[in-house]
């Protein structure tokens, strides 16, 4: 195999585990973008290496752009969100490693659109991020009035890293306790029953996620009350609404869902 060949062939296998990584509003942009038929991305060896070349070269572009704002990011409030992390040798509480995906923080941008599209009296909600890695919507969310700020994640390096931000935005003064950082997982986690802004940016597969909506389901059969569900990068959005969550809005790479009462 030529260089020229080899290099072409991991551009492809990189573009198409990126199409398959997209929410489908995105990856219908993207289809459009590059005047892509589904057959063509469904087996990658169909699709034109200049347009592969295209992509990948794009693709690598927003990853630069993703390292440029999440030092930006870090740098700004003194932390250490940023950064890709892959779970193969991680530590991991508790059976779902190998349906957990990897760490990468939330576009600032993406969250406060999400955010701003629901009107609530934060002081009465409580904020829920299931995957919450190394903690930067946390912090985000600690911008917004919010009772309790809660972080679940299985990830012990990443959950400590989280606690290590926290240690550092207390040491320049701010208030940190509405936080709570839990090490575990998210199938585990007890729901609280204040109404909920409940976040997750795309962090685990099909039969995690059906348990964590189930919970879900069952905390509300339980107590009645507000829930709001943003999916950033809305993989598997279809899950949550077949499971009777109704979209309130969507924006850019993510779906704004309640459960609506009975
Ligand atoms: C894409 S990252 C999102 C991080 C953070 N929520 C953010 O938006 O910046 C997904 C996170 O979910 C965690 N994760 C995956 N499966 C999990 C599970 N079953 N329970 C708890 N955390 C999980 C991963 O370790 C990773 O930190």
């Amino acid at each position: 195999m030529t260089h020229e060949s080899a290099s072409i062939d991991f551009m492809r296998r990189e573009v198409c585990a990126f199409i398959e990584s997209l929410a489908a509003s995105y990856s219908e942009s993207l289809h459009l973008r590059y005047s892509l038929d589904r057959k063509q991305s469904d087996n990658g060896r169909n699709i034109d290496d200049r347009i592969i070349r295209a992509i990948y070269h794009d693709m690598m572009e927003s990853r630069r752009a993703r390292e440029r704002s999440d030092e930006a990011f870090d740098s700004k409030y003194g932390v250490d969100t940023g950064g890709a992390f892959v779970l193969n040798d991680a530590s991991v509480v508790g059976p779902n490693k190998s349906n957990g995906l990897r760490y990468m923080a939330s576009d600032p941008s993406i969250f406060e659109a999400a955010l701003a599209s629901i009107s609530i009296p934060h002081e009465e909600f409580t904020f829920l991020d299931l995957g919450s890695g190394k903690g930067r919507v946390l912090l985000l969310a600690a911008a917004h009035p919010f009772r309790r700020i809660i972080g679940v994640e299985f990830a012990s390096d990443l959950h400590d890293v989280a606690k290590s931000n926290l240690a550092r935005i207390a040491e320049s003064g701010a208030q940190i306790n509405r936080f709570e950082l839990v090490l575990g997982d998210a199938t585990q986690f007890v729901m609280p029953l204040d109404p909920l802004v409940i976040y997750l940016f795309h962090s685990f597969e099909s039969d995690v996620m059906l348990t964590v909506i189930r919970n879900i389901l069952s905390s509300h059969a339980e107590k009645e009350r507000p829930i709001f569900m943003i999916y950033a990068n809305p993989v598997l959005e279809t899950l949550w609404t077949r499971s009777g969550f109704k979209i309130v809005s969507r924006g850019r790479l993510f779906s704004l869902m309640s459960l609506e009462s009975k």
